[in-house]
Formats: structure tokens, sequence, C-alpha cells
């Protein structure tokens, strides 16, 4: 198999020899305690955190499924940004079990009859595992989080030539030219425009905002206002705009347009902008899109990275192509989406109808804040 298949089918196609299923055991209630803070560490759409851990019938392993229903913005059609993050979810995983000497491997989804039990997860202690990287990885799991910030512009040669060469290994496209990134940004900006003229849009973030310190620790899910890194008197103006019937009115005086501008800006800093393609059109497909995202993701913190993913505008392209006869998007929305949706996708050099997540990567101050996340129960566990 050549190196540059893709991370998830070495990690699969080298999936539950008997011999592995034989040794497998779970590490103590100590170590999944770790490794499951460090999991629920993973990006998910709208920090929705839609898993669920448990152990598997044959007490041998632990299933990890997606929780249904647990975002219903339309970016979530039929799940897929769902099983995007359960992919982050147990990238994570591998790299905390790793770290406590535990090899790990996938049975994906092990019972016909229920989609969401995305994967079993078996367990072998190995004290071969132990490296820097390991450790390096580990604790990017821990660090990592979205960075809405504007970046520096460009990279140091040794951080440039790393990812350079992490990204070709795993064949992935993408872009550096500053007029180029511009492009892309303004396309990927189009979802932020569409929130002030179409009330789904608008309700798919509004209705998700979590607005002070005390709610996101209480809620632990959620939009949370400060990590969106608005200038103070945007901020502000945010309690104004949560009011559809103010903010369609700004919508209709091409308000909508200034934030695709200013956003598109702010995007287009990070000097280097990659493609992470979706290679099958199904379940699987999104789990391994999420897990190369987040194994892309967290090599960039090792180098001292930050990152900002973008599954709007792909998303919506998607589910305008998925549902002929919907009726969430005008016509003239429909057209902007699968134009600058497909003029992107030319931008990076690949076929006009493809689909992925562009990650944006660069050297930034830290978030202003974080996502908090919810504590996954251990009471299972004997
Ligand atoms: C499939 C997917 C799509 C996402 N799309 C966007 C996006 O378009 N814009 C954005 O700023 N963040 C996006 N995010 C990032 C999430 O909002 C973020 O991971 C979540 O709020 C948790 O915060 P953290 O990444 O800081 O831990 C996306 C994450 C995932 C997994």
């Amino acid at each position: 198999m050549k190196a540059t298949e893709d991370l998830l089918s070495k990690t699969v196609k080298s999936h539950l020899s008997d011999d592995f299923v034989l040794k497998s055991i779970l590490p103590s209630k100590e170590i999944l305690k770790e490794i499951f803070l460090v999991a629920a560490k993973a990006p998910s759409g709208h920090n929705f955190q839609p898993w669920q851990v448990e152990v598997s019938a044959d007490r041998k392993s632990l299933a990890v499924s997606l929780v249904p229903g647990s975002d219903q913005t339309p970016y979530n059609y039929k799940e897929s940004g769902s099983y995007i993050a359960i992919g982050t979810f147990l990238k994570n995983f591998e790299v905390a079990a790793n770290n406590f000497d535990y090899q790990v491997r996938f049975s994906f989804f092990p019972d016909p009859q229920n989609d969401f039990l995305v994967t079993k997860v078996f367990f072998c202690y190995s004290d071969s595992l132990k490296s820097d990287e390991v450790n390096r990885l580990y604790k990017a799991a821990l660090a990592r989080a979205t960075n809405r910030r504007i970046y520096e512009n460009s990279l140091d040669k040794n951080s440039r030539e790393a990812l350079l060469n992490y990204i070709s290994e795993f064949n992935l496209l993408f872009v550096e030219n500053f007029n180029l990134r511009q492009k892309i940004s303004r396309y990927l900006a189009l979802p932020d425009r569409l929130m002030f003229e179409n009330k789904i849009m608008h309700g798919s973030i509004f209705d998700h905002l979590v607005w002070t310190k005390e709610e996101e620790i209480s809620k632990r899910k959620g939009l949370y206002l400060e990590t969106m890194e608005l200038p103070g008197p945007v901020k502000a103006l945010f309690k104004v705009f949560k009011f559809w019937p103010i903010a369609s009115i700004l919508g209709k005086i091409g308000f909508g347009r200034v934030v695709q501008n200013d956003n598109g800006a702010n995007y287009a800093s990070a000097p280097i902008f990659v493609f992470i393609p979706l290679k099958q059109n199904n379940f699987f497909g999104f789990v391994e899109l999420g897990y190369n995202l987040e194994a892309l993701w967290l090599k960039a913190v090792t180098l001292g990275l930050s990152g900002q993913v973008f599954g709007g505008l792909p998303f919506l392209f998607r589910y305008i192509k998925e549902i002929k006869d919907q009726d969430v998007f005008s016509t003239k929305h429909v057209s902007e989406i699968i134009w600058s949706a497909t003029e992107m996708n030319k931008v990076f050099g690949i076929k006009e109808d493809s689909v992925g997540l562009v990650l944006r990567l660069g050297f930034a101050k830290s978030p202003s804040a974080w996502s908090s996340r919810t504590e996954i129960p251990l009471g299972f566990v004997e």
C-alpha cells in the first residue's frame, strides 16, 4: 500500500487480527479517564460533541457511537458533520492511547442494523510505542483549539518544510499564494453573509451561541462568543443581530456583504490553506475525513501553528447537491453556493464537484477563549 493512500486505511487494513483480539484488554479506569479527556477535546461542528462511549457486549472493547440529532443545522445533512466529529474524536483517542502505551484497532460499523455504532475500539498493551512524536501529538491534542484570529502572513522555513512534508506524504492539496488565499477566503466567508440573508442560516449560528463565561461553563457545548474573536463593537452588535427581523433588514441593505469581506480578509491572513478531501461519499468516508483533518491539525500544532477549519461552504454545497427539492435556500443563494464552492475547488485544482474541508494554518497569538467539553462518563468501567 502506498504511504500516501490515507491515514485511516492503514489502521483499518491492519485492523483486528485474531491475535490482536486475543491479546486485547481494556486499559485501567485511570488510563481510560485520561484517554477520554483527550478524545473529548476533538473539534466538532458548533462544539456539539456528538459522541458516546460504552463497553461493548464482548467486554473486550469500547463502542463509540454517534448521538443522532446532536446537530440539526443544514450543515449536518444525514449526520455527515457528526460522523466527521467522530473521526476527529477517534484520532485523539488513538493519540492518547498510544501515549499510555496502548495500540488501538478499530472495527468499523460492526452492526449492519445500527449505523450510529461507528466502531468498536480494541486495545493492546505495547511498551514499544513510546516516542517523542507520540508525546508531542498527545500534548497537541490537549492544546489544540480553533483559532479565529488574524494570522501572521508567513511561516518560517523549518515549520513550512515540516508541514509541506506531511502534506505531500498524504497527497493533500494546498494553496500559499496570497491572491489565491484571498479568493478562497472570500468564498469560505459566504456562509457568514448568508446569516443575514437566510433565516435558517441565521438560526444555525444564533440559536447555538453561548454568550457568557457562566453559560459556557454550565452548558459546555455550543459556539462560545468569546472564541469568535469579534472586534469589540461587532461583539456588542451581536446582541442586536440575534433578532432575525433586524438581521434581515441589515442583510437587505448589504450588511452581509461587508461581513463577508471583513471575515474573508481575516481568513486570508493565514499563509497556507489545505484541502482535506472526502474520499468516499458514505458514513465511513466522513469518519475518515474527520480523522485525517485531526491528524493534520495535530501535526500543525506540534509545529506551533494555529488552525481554523471551514466546513460551512463545502457542506452547504453538498446539501444542495444531495437535496434537489430543498426549500431552505433561494434560487439566488443556491447559485451563489454552487458558484463559490466550484470556484474554490478550481483554485485548489480539484474537480468542481469535490467535497472536503479546508483548514487554514499559521502562526497566531493564542485564542482569546477556549470551548469547554462535557465529560465522558466512566461509570461503566469496572
Ligand atoms: C466538521 C466541522 C466543521 C467546522 N466548521 C467550522 C467553520 O466553518 N468555521 C469555524 O470557525 N469553525 C468550524 N469548526 C470548528 C468548531 O466550531 C470547533 O471545533 C468547536 O466549536 C470546538 O472548538 P475547538 O475547536 O476550539 O475545540 C468546524 C468543526 C468541525 C468538526
